[in-house]
């Protein structure tokens, strides 16, 4: 790699993680910054602030030439297309090819915990095909293997601070949950690195939380007893497509708890502080933060 800080583009930038990672990039890259979006009026903010935006959709390969020219390094956020079973494939395997074409030279890409072909996660398949092919691509490489998000704690943790009840199908496992804003700062990290070659990293927190261990926190952080119900998958799945969840998102959900079960979430990493240099946060540490949306369901 030359001195000249490179030219960095993120994808999906007007995305939860996408947003976030620019703003880092914002504050530490020297060089140009391209983000892309299937709707460029929503980064508006961002071309006034000398970000150059561009449109791109996965779906539609014409878009993509345009899109990722001069790019040398490029941040492919998994697209959230789960409507149909294997569509992201096609997306993120569109992407892959156009920034070969383009020239660019490495991608760093969001992937998730242990996607091999044995997962249980219904989506695990779309994250393993794309690692196949940016191991088929020839590019440099760097794949973050995200853990599950410990934001979306806040979607369940709500109602069984409320209800005194943690319905999971997770048995005895763990999770090493990673914050988002810690994927965020993990991603903006292997962007800036001077690493041309190929890896693939597992993100996660600093430690694997059982369902048990987190029935306990949200107890005590938000004063009401709330104990972990341990169901199975099936129960798990029917129980939350009665309380309105469409069906294929429950599958999806209970896929999760499987693997947990399985004990495939549970294995942390120092990925995060290797890349980053900071400590990655823990659950304990982000419900705390968050203590006032526990109380949510109760009012
Ligand atoms: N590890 C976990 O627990 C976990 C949890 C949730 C999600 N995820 C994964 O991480 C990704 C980022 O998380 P997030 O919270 O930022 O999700 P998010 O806010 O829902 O963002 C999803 C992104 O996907 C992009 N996208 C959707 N369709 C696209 C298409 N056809 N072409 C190009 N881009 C497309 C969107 O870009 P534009 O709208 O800007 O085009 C958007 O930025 C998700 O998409 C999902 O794959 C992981």
């Amino acid at each position: 790699m030359s001195n000249a800080s490179p030219s960095l583009l993120v994808t999906g930038a007007s995305g939860h993680l996408g947003r976030r990672v620019v703003e880092l990039l914002l504050e530490f890259h020297r060089g140009p910054l391209i983000v892309t979006t299937r709707e460029p009026a929503k980064l508006a903010d961002l071309a006034a602030r000398g970000v150059i935006v561009r449109k791109a959709d996965f779906d539609d390969t014409a878009s993509l030439d345009a899109a990722f020219a001069g790019a040398q390094r490029l941040l492919l956020i998994s697209t959230d297309s789960l409507d149909v079973p294997g569509r992201r494939i096609t997306q993120h395997q569109n992407a892959v090819d156009a920034a070969r074409r383009a020239g660019v030279r490495h991608i760093v890409y969001t992937s998730l915990t242990r996607p091999e072909p044995d997962s249980p996660v219904t989506i695990a398949k779309d994250h393993w095909a794309t690692e196949q092919a940016l191991e088929k691509s020839g590019l440099g490489f760097t794949v973050l293997r995200n853990n599950f998000y410990a934001d979306l704690l806040l979607l369940s943790l709500p109602r069984a601070v409320a209800t005194g009840q943690l319905v999971a199908a997770t048995g005895t496992g763990s999770t090493a949950y990673v914050t988002r804003e810690d994927c965020a700062r993990i991603a903006a990290a292997a962007l800036l690195a001077p690493f041309d070659g190929k890896r693939t990293l597992e993100v996660t927190g600093p430690s694997a939380v059982s369902h048990e261990e987190l029935a306990r926190m949200v107890s005590e952080l938000s004063g009401r007893p709330v104990r972990y119900v341990a169901v199975d998958a099936a129960s798990l799945r029917a129980g939350m497509v009665e309380h309105g969840l469409p069906a294929p998102i429950a599958e999806v959900i209970a896929s999760f708890d499987v693997a947990v079960a399985e004990g495939r979430m549970a294995k942390t990493s120092t990925a995060f502080s290797d890349l980053t240099g900071g400590a990655p946060s823990s659950v304990a540490s982000f419900l705390a933060r968050h203590r006032e949306a526990l109380q949510a369901a109760t009012r």
